[in-house]
């Protein structure tokens, strides 16, 4: 039988291969701090109406906080953000100033200014699956800036180069 029995070591190996953006999900805590978390568990679910879905393990801080406020924003890093993400890839406790950065609120979320896309989600659904919350969203408003993407693959970040053919 050809392939190898899955374990946590080969199913991360897998998905490294798949390469993708990189958002910092944020939302408010009770207090009206707001708390942010790098994630590329992100997708559009659908355009009508526009519904997002955020994957977010149970482990997270960021779990509790979302179910709470039932609004999260995401914002798409561009390729001069690698420190945000890296900031938010940390433990709150272990996040260093490694680069400044600001907030901006669209709609009633906030969101990173800079960003080539933010987003603010209302949530309408979660599903518990395994060690996750899929959180589905409905989008309430959008802001676009043109600029280059910041990318994750195989475990590092980096940068888009566009194909020869084009
Ligand atoms: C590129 C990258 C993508 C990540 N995507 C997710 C994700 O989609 N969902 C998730 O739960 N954690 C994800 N993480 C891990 C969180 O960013 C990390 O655990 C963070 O410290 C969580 O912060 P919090 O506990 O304060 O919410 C990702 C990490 C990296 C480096």
């Amino acid at each position: 039988m050809a392939g190898e029995a899955v374990n946590p070591d080969n199913y991360r190996k897998a998905w490294s291969f798949f390469g993708t953006g990189v958002t910092v999900i944020t939302t408010r805590e009770a207090d009206g701090k707001i708390h942010g978390m790098t994630a590329n568990s992100v997708l559009s679910v659908s355009l009508d109406p526009p519904l997002a879905l955020a994957s977010i393990g149970h482990n997270r801080n960021s779990h509790p906080l979302i179910r709470a406020n039932s609004r999260f924003g995401i914002s798409i890093l561009n390729s001069g953000q690698e420190h945000i993400a890296r900031h938010f890839t940390m433990p709150p406790e272990q996040r260093v100033e490694n680069g400044s950065f600001e907030y901006e609120n669209v709609g009633d979320s906030p969101v990173i200014v800079g960003a080539l896309s933010t987003m603010d989600c209302k949530v309408i659904s979660e599903h518990v699956e395994g060690d996750h919350t899929l959180f589905v969203a409905r989008v309430e408003h959008v802001k676009t800036t043109d600029g280059e993407p910041m990318l994750w693959y195989r475990g590092q970040f980096g940068h888009f180069v566009p194909g020869q053919e084009n």
